[in-house]
């Protein structure tokens, strides 16, 4: 048991640590969860199940904010708590700094816990109601009490309330005497508490006002130049993730369909789904309007318990082929995206993957 412990010290130690320089801070490799679906009452059997994330793999770096886009269902929940360690996986890995940390327990994964934090979608719901904003900022000190010690909390929740643009006087107030926006503010200050490096924001604007929307991504962007972090950051939306996002995830059905930078993704998108995700975004200019091509997509999304063989897209691409239902289209894991590296960034999981012209969103 020594050696174990001693390994768990290791592993934290390498955590704790900074990232090794143009490294990614974060690996995720062939990423899967698949919910067990039951039937009958007292002998439950298993029927099957639901493919909720099925092999995906990308990677996040430092100071970087990677959009992660797709329809409702397709598994970007999923993957964020599966990088939360809130769910395990049922294979794959996801490497922070080198480590992988699926697997960890103790005081490693207290130290993951500590610098992976997450923003949650609904303001409304994910605040206890029954705490004051100082106690639901100050709750993840609880645990992390090395971070703020009891008597420099109070202190520490004010000055975090300031970061956000909430009044520091507000500290003692409820959540609902807030509005959805400064709700959000609320759950990102939160999400500060510990000085995280990655914080995991899971549609953190999809519930509030579009007027509100534009000013916490601002808020975010300020944040993230000030503390360096790093963001996935899930939309079910692509114009919500153009203005904050260096690069883009596209997924559908469980899997990475498209991933590049936001200019590769939304000027040059080489996936059907990409193309047609982005021919649905409403264009203000009429004369844009007028020149681009719509794409309507048939069909509905097929159920991840029982997806189409080969390329999951293919019930509703009008490209499909034979080899479509035979062979799975694989995304290859872009290389780094800065510099020369640029055209590397960008990989589609399609066979017939080619640029089409669809006027990007503004
Ligand atoms: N705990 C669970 N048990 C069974 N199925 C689940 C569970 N969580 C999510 N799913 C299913 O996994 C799929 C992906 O869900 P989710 O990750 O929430 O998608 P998204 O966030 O993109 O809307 C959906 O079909 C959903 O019904
Ligand atoms: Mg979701």
């Amino acid at each position: 048991m020594a050696d174990l412990s001693n390994n768990d010290e290791a592993v934290a130690a390498a955590i704790e640590a900074p990232v090794a320089a143009g490294e990614p801070i974060l690996q995720v490799r062939n990423l899967q969860k698949h919910f067990p679906l039951t039937q009958g009452i007292l002998f439950k059997k298993q029927v099957g199940a639901v493919k909720a994330v099925d092999g995906v793999s990308f990677d996040l770096f430092q100071g970087e904010t990677l959009g992660i886009v797709g329809e409702s269902g397709c598994g970007k929940s999923t993957v964020a708590k599966l990088l939360m360690n809130l769910e395990r996986a049922t294979a794959g890995e996801v490497f922070y700094k080198g480590q992988d940390i699926t697997k960890l327990s103790g005081r490693a994964l207290k130290a993951v816990r500590r610098n992976i934090q997450m923003v949650f979608q609904d303001p409304y719901t994910s605040l206890n109601p029954r705490m004051t904003v100082g106690d639901i900022i100050g709750e993840p000190f609880d645990i992390h009490p090395e971070v703020a010690p009891k008597g420099d909390r109070r202190r520490k929740v004010q000055e975090l309330l300031d970061v956000v643009g909430l009044n520091p006087e507000y500290i003692n107030r409820y959540p609902h005497q807030f509005s959805g926006g400064q709700r959000q503010r609320i759950g990102i200050a939160r999400g500060l508490a510990l000085n995280p490096e990655i914080i995991i924001c899971d549609e953190p604007v999809s519930a509030l006002d579009v007027s509100v929307q534009a000013q916490v991504i601002n808020l975010m962007g300020k944040l993230q130049d000030e503390f360096n972090l790093s963001y996935i950051f899930i939309a079910h939306d692509l114009s919500i993730v153009r203005h904050i996002s260096d690069r883009v995830g596209v997924m559908y059905l469980g899997k990475m369909a498209e991933i590049g930078t936001d200019e590769q993704i939304y000027e040059h998108p080489t996936h059907p789904y990409t193309q047609a995700l982005l021919s649905a975004v409403p264009v203000p200019d009429p004369e844009a309007r007028a020149h681009r091509e719509r794409i309507i997509l048939t069909g509905d999304v097929p159920s991840p318990a029982n997806p189409p063989s080969g390329c999951s897209f293919r019930t509703r691409c009008w490209k499909a082929q034979e080899k479509c239902s035979q062979e799975v289209p694989v995304l290859a894991i872009p290389q780094r995206f800065q510099g020369q590296d640029i055209p590397a960034a960008h990989s589609s999981a399609c066979h017939f993957a080619e640029e089409k012209q669809v006027v990007p969103v503004s």
